[in-house]
This record gives structure tokens, C-alpha cells and sequence, in this order.
């Protein structure tokens, strides 16, 4: 079997064009979507994701502010212009890349941004409300993976469905969005006996957990839809320094039925749906105003 693949970029594409009018009309009422984030410290990933968010949100006419701030930036004064954004109407949505420098406490700073701002869905009372099955944001890449799911007819009721990874980030909303649309949720992590026996019963496999090619064919049921969530650069080979995945893509292609690359997979979804959260929230506001 040769897997369908799901192609991310095409259905950001997608997407993206159908918020452009959202935006127009929003933007018209005096409420244009405005998106703050902020990054401490010098990290070319992080710098290279923001870097994107910022210009995903010019390209589709949104506000965006974008602070950057040195690796030896204060706690407080990071906290002090969240506060500043949280009171600024301008500002419907505030992120802050993670990972922070290790003298930030980031569970101070998650809780700081208001929740109806936080639009990466990880403060603690949008946590809860997701975990409820009620979410206010639903945290950026698991949400774009729900959207593939609902694009590509994957039907969750019922189904063995395995996450690698238990981030606040990706593997913990995924498998709260996994239980609520109806599949049986198994989580693993580092630290899993036997994983290949959890993979290989999977109907449906998230793998993020962060290591190149990591999940090989032999860990995959056939007929499998894989998602993969991964974003890594290769180390040593013919192909150093190219971007791969968690998943070992040339030879679980001929195993699943369906399949994320990388690059172009789960990738321009999370930005996605980073706008998707950022004009829900200036919609909201607008929608309280009236
Ligand atoms: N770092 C890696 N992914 C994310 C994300 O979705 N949001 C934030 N704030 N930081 C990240």
C-alpha cells in the first residue's frame, strides 16, 4: 500500500484564504485582529518561528507586534509587558515562544497573559476547559492536526489512537482532543515498556517526541493514519542539516494509508491555526462590544 498523503501546506492554503474576509470585516469594524509575541534569547529555531507567525499575520492584513527581548532578560520585566499587552485592545492575542531562558519560571509567565488572550491555549484555565471538553483555544498544533483529520474524512469514533510525546505543548491537547472526539487514548513517552506494542495497535499514530526518523515501518499497523508531528534537522549523513521528522517517512508511506511529510505536514497548520485563535479572539471581543 502507498499512503495518501495529507498535504498540510495546501490545506493552510485553504484555510488561510477563507480568513482573509474575517479579517476585512473585522478590520472594517474597527477591530483588527492584532497578534504580540514575544522571545527571550537567541534560539535560531524560536527565532525562525516567530520570525513566521509575524509575517502569517501581515500577509492576511492582522496586526502584529513582534518584542524580542536578550537572554538575560528579568522575569519581571517580561511580566511587565505581558501586563502592558493584556490591557492593550489592540492586542487580541499574546504568545510567548517556548522554551523560555532557565531563570524564567514558565508556568509564572503562561498564567500571567490573560486567558482570553492566550491564544496557544496553555494557561491553566484554558487547560481546564479543553480538558472539560469545552475549550476557549485550543492549543495551535493539535488543533491543526484535528483539522487534517476533519479534511481527509478520518473518522476518530472508536479508534486506537497513540500519541508519542506528553508535552503541555503537543501530546497532552492531542490526547484531550483525541478523548473527546471519541477514540481510545493511549499516551507514551521516553519512559514506555514496549512502545512498538502500543504503536503497532494504532489506528490512528501521533508521534512528538522530537528525535529524527525515530519511528520506523515495522512500528506502524498497516493501514495506519500517521501524523507526524516532528520537526528536526539531520544530524550527520547524505542529508545533513534537512529537515525530517519523527517518522521514518520513505518507508512508512508504503505501511499507512494516510501520512504527514515533513516539511509541509503538521507544520503550516500550527501557524494556522495560531491566526485561526487570533481572529476568534477579536471576533469575541467585537461580538461582547455589540
Ligand atoms: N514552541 C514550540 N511550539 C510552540 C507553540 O506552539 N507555542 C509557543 N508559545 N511556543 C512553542
Amino acid at each position: 500500500m502507498t499512503a495518501q498523503i495529507i498535504d498540510g501546506k495546501a490545506l493552510a492554503d485553504e484555510l488561510r484564504a477563507s480568513f482573509k474576509s474575517r479579517v476585512a470585516s473585522l478590520a472594517a469594524k474597527g477591530q483588527r485582529p492584532g497578534l504580540a509575541v514575544i522571545l527571550v534569547g537567541e534560539d535560531p529555531a524560536s527565532q525562525v518561528y516567530v520570525r513566521n507567525k509575524v509575517s502569517a499575520c501581515e500577509a492576511l492584513g492582522m496586526h502584529s507586534e513582534k518584542i524580542v527581548y536578550a537572554a538575560t532578560t528579568s522575569q519581571a520585566e517580561v511580566l511587565t509587558k505581558i501586563a502592558e499587552l493584556n490591557a492593550n485592545p489592540a492586542i487580541h492575542g499574546i504568545l510567548v515562544q517556548l522554551p523560555l531562558p532557565k531563570h524564567i519560571d514558565e508556568d509564572a509567565i503562561l498564567e500571567a497573559i490573560l486567558p482570553e488572550k492566550d491564544v496557544d491555549g496553555f494557561h491553566a484555565e484554558n487547560v481546564g476547559a479543553l480538558a472539560q471538553g469545552n475549550p476557549r483555544f485550543i492549543p495551535c498544533t493539535p488543533y491543526g492536526v484535528m483539522k487534517m483529520f476533519e479534511k481527509y474524512g478520518v473518522d476518530l469514533t472508536g479508534k486506537e489512537a497513540v500519541v508519542i510525546g506528553r508535552s503541555n505543548i503537543v501530546g497532552k491537547p492531542m490526547a484531550l482532543l483525541l478523548i473527546s472526539a471519541g477514540a481510545t487514548v493511549t499516551v507514551c513517552n521516553s519512559k514506555t515498556r514496549d512502545l512498538a506494542f502500543h504503536t503497532r495497535r494504532a489506528d490512528i499514530l501521533v508521534a512528538a517526541l522530537g528525535k529524527p526518523r525515530f519511528v520506523s515501518a515495522d512500528m506502524i499497523k498497516p493501514g495506519a493514519v500517521v501524523i507526524d508531528v516532528g520537526i528536526n534537522r539531520i544530524p550527520e549523513g547524505p542529508d545533513a542539516g534537512k529537515l525530517c521528522g519523527d517518522v521514518d517517512f520513505a518507508a512508512a508511506k508504503d505501511v499507512a494509508s494516510l501520512i504527514t511529510p515533513v516539511p509541509g505536514g503538521v507544520g503550516p497548520m500550527t501557524i494556522t491555526m495560531l491566526l485561526a485563535n487570533t481572529i476568534e479572539s477579536a471576533e469575541r471581543v467585537l461580538k461582547e462590544r455589540n
